[in-house]
């Protein structure tokens, strides 16, 4: 049994991944500045509020839990903020990773892993994304989450530390147990913002952009149910540990769906009929972002298996009617 430390352990992914390593035995430290998770949500281990901006706090805190390994989520991921202000996303995301990178060092972490994203690979002409796809990051997100990996590459090359980098885009879904699940504000994700509006908390649903070159105009997408991407860190923690070669995976259910069909099977799980605006597009989006993981079902025996849009959406319709939520 471990101690993980969980960088953006109160937010979305994070706190589902905390969640099961506390299941399975772990300690799961949470290192969080809460500027877009919840403290609500870090209930499965310790928490050490901290903003990866603090180096020194950073190393005391990593240096006190003597952690086996780190699974970094924590990061600026608006992409459209990210092109209002790319600053603030190298900031976060490349000087944040550069001090946890010297905070792992310092304190002789093991084994690290880094949330990236598909979007390091930009528009492609719809073709299924793998780990060999060219690199054409289409944002200041993008960007700083390709310059990130590199950060890593380099430092673990001269420090022996094994690393994985897991490439992936929009997680949807929530945990099985209804404890936990997907709650950013402002919400940009598709799935959260059309059932704010089944919910009554949002009146129409704005479609961003409907003049993409896809066959109905609106952009296509991977999702993955956030247990199934739990599933590959625990999954990525034990091959690192058992001295796994393979650096770099796709995590993607291989399927992409348009936002109009996503918006027909979140009509079809929750049985209404969602009021849908065209608006223009937002900076930064590419039309179709699709992506394979042949390579992780291969090496680390990982299947997409709930990520299914029926599944996604039901769990997170399930979430959003929890009793007693409120937001
Ligand atoms: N959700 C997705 O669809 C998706 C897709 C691809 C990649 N990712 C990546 O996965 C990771 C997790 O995404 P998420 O949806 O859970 O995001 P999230 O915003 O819910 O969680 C990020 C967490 O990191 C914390 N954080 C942000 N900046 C910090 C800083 N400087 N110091 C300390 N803590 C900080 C936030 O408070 C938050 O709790 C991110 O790296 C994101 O880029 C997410």
């Amino acid at each position: 049994l471990a101690t993980i430390i969980v960088t953006g352990g109160a937010g979305y992914v994070g706190a589902h991944a905390c969640k099961r390593l506390a299941r399975d035995g772990h300690v799961a430290v949470t290192i969080d500045n809460l500027s877009t998770g919840w403290r609500d949500a870090v209930r499965f281990g310790p928490f050490e509020g901290c903003d990866l901006a603090d180096a020194d706090g950073l190393a005391a805190a990593v240096a006190r839990h003597r952690p086996d390994a780190i699974l970094h989520f924590a990061a600026m991921s608006d992409i459209e903020r990210s092109v209002a202000d790319p600053a603030l996303a190298w900031r976060a995301n490349v000087a944040g990773t550069l001090n946890l990178l010297a905070a792992a060092g310092a304190a002789g972490v093991a084994r690290f892993v880094l949330s990236s994203t598909c979007a390091v690979h930009g528009d492609q002409d719809g073709v299924l994304l793998t780990e060999t796809s060219p690199v054409q990051p289409a944002s200041p997100y993008a960007r700083s989450k390709l310059a990130s990996e590199m950060a890593l590459a380099d430092h673990a090359a001269r420090s022996g530390m094994r690393y994985a980098i897991f490439r992936y885009f929009n997680v949807a879904g929530a945990d099985e147990g209804r404890e936990i699940g997907e709650f950013h504000r402002p919400e940009t994700h598709l799935i959260p913002r059309a059932l704010d509006v089944v919910r009554g908390r949002a009146d129409r649903l704005v479609i961003n952009g409907t003049d993409f070159p896809t066959p109905d105009g609106t952009c296509i997408r991977d999702f993955v149910h956030v247990e199934d991407l739990v599933d590959a860190h625990v999954a990525g923690l034990d091959h690192l540990a058992r001295g796994g070669a393979e650096r770099l995976f796709c995590l993607g259910s291989g399927r992409g769906y348009s936002v109009r069909e996503v918006v027909r099977a979140v009509e079809a799980v929750t049985g209404t009929t969602l009021p849908v605006d065209a608006g223009p597009r937002r900076a930064g989006d590419s039309a179709s972002l699709v992506c394979g993981s042949r390579l992780a079902q291969d090496v680390l025996g990982w299947q997409p298996s709930r990520s299914t849009l029926p599944r996604m959406i039901g769990d997170a319709w399930a979430w959003a009617q929890r009793p007693g939520f409120s937001a």
